[in-house]
């Protein structure tokens, strides 16, 4: 069995990529990634000499790459982690969200039906569905939710999901979406909340959070996303959706107060600046049907996931030091320097 993982530079798709060859000893696993400024090959180092595994350097938009290593790789499954994902970025200019997030998915699942791929899946997110008020605590997001998106980011995730459907039901691509909630873990980048409290921490710099800190996000560890995708490209019905989430909801200033503490830092470091456009209250989902069909739950509890997390952070200071590049240190500048 060969999986093509594209995107697998990034948090997520590493992540998965090192669940995969430990859990499946006869599988093959193919990266492509085009390294933008979230992509690292230090990532992946740990796996770059295993015998089961190989990196291309390719963009998902590039028809003739794409082509040309599904040409040569004839996989059996794709799982499609490859996007622009930062949603501040997308507000600041959306034009590469839509590049790679829609026409990159659409490019694979071209090559995906071009060579008889078993199964092609697309990692979504549970931003699609917009968000929920902050006074209803019994709403969740089913896989029934109307898609209603608020950012550039989540409407290029939404119309990608669309364009998955669309290629199941006109021309039979063996297909799977999964919505999950927001990740937290090992090789994130320190431009998502947790990371970037986490590295300013230990920077002792400002702690931004955006407008009162209070909007609610549902934090799930990665590992448990990445079993989650093992088993719905395994066991998954073809054309489905499924949600992925561990009713795990907090609110950004107390898990910004909950990393001073673990840190030992002063809550003093805590500045709060111009809220994001448009930003979205609450997350969460309800991952019952996962549950139900494939028999997912959570194993983390977010207790022990963010010291686990802490602690990699902490232990891997070269890590996040050296891929805050330039360009992340000019975003950062426009990002936060006016707010
Ligand atoms: P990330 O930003 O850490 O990594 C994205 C990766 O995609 C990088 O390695 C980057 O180099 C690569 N990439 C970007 N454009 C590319 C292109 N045109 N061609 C090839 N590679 C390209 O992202 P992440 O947080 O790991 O998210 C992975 C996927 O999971 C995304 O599709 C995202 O929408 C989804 N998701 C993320 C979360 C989360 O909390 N992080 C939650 C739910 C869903
Ligand atoms: O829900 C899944 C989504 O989670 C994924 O699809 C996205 O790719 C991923 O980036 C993430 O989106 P969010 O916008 O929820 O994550 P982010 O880490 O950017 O922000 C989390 C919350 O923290 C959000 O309410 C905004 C707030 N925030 C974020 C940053 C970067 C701050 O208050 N200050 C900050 O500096």
């Amino acid at each position: 069995m060969t999986i093509l993982v594209t995107g697998g530079a990034g948090f997520i798709g590493s992540n998965f990529i090192f669940h995969m060859l430990e859990a499946h000893p006869g599988y093959r696993i193919v990266c492509l990634d085009k390294l933008t400024y979230a992509g690292n090959l230090s990532t992946l180092r740990q796996v770059m000499d295993h015998s089961r595994f190989r990196f291309v350097k390719a963009d998902i938009c590039d028809r003739e790459a794409v082509f040309s290593l599904f040409e040569e790789e004839r996989p059996d499954i794709v799982v499609n982690f490859a996007a622009e994902t930062h949603v501040d970025r997308s507000i600041d200019d959306p034009g590469i969200f839509l590049r790679t997030n829609i026409m990159g998915t659409q490019t694979l699942m071209d090559a995906g039906l071009r060579y008889g791929i078993k199964r092609y899946h697309q990692v979504s997110t549970d931003e699609v569905y917009g968000d929920l008020p902050l006074d209803r605590p019994d709403l969740f997001f089913t896989e029934e939710t109307p898609v209603r998106t608020s950012s550039p980011y989540s409407a290029s995730k939404a119309s990608a999901d669309l364009l998955v459907m669309a290629y199941h039901r006109t021309f039979g691509l063996p297909v799977t979406v999964s919505r999950c909630s927001n990740n937290y873990g090992p090789y994130q980048f320190p431009e998502k909340l947790i990371p970037l409290m986490i590295a300013n921490c230990l920077n002792d710099k400002p702690l931004p959070v955006f407008g009162q800190g209070l909007n609610v996000r549902d934090w799930l560890y990665v590992e448990d996303h990445c079993r989650a995708i093992d088993l719905i490209i395994h066991k998954g019905r073809t054309g489905e959706v499924y949600n992925v989430g561990g009713h795990n909801e907090m609110r950004n200033i107390d898990i910004v107060r909950l990393i001073c503490r673990e840190l030992g830092k002063p809550e003093s470091l805590i500045t709060y600046v111009t809220d994001r456009k448009g930003h979205d209250l609450r997350y969460a989902i309800d991952p019952a049907k996962i549950h139900r069909e494939l028999g997912w739950l959570p194993e983390t509890r977010f207790e022990d996931g963010i010291r686990k997390t802490i602690a990699w952070y902490l232990e891997n200071r070269t890590w996040w030091e050296e891929i805050v590049s330039g360009e992340y240190r000019d975003y950062y500048a426009k990002m936060y320097g006016n707010r």
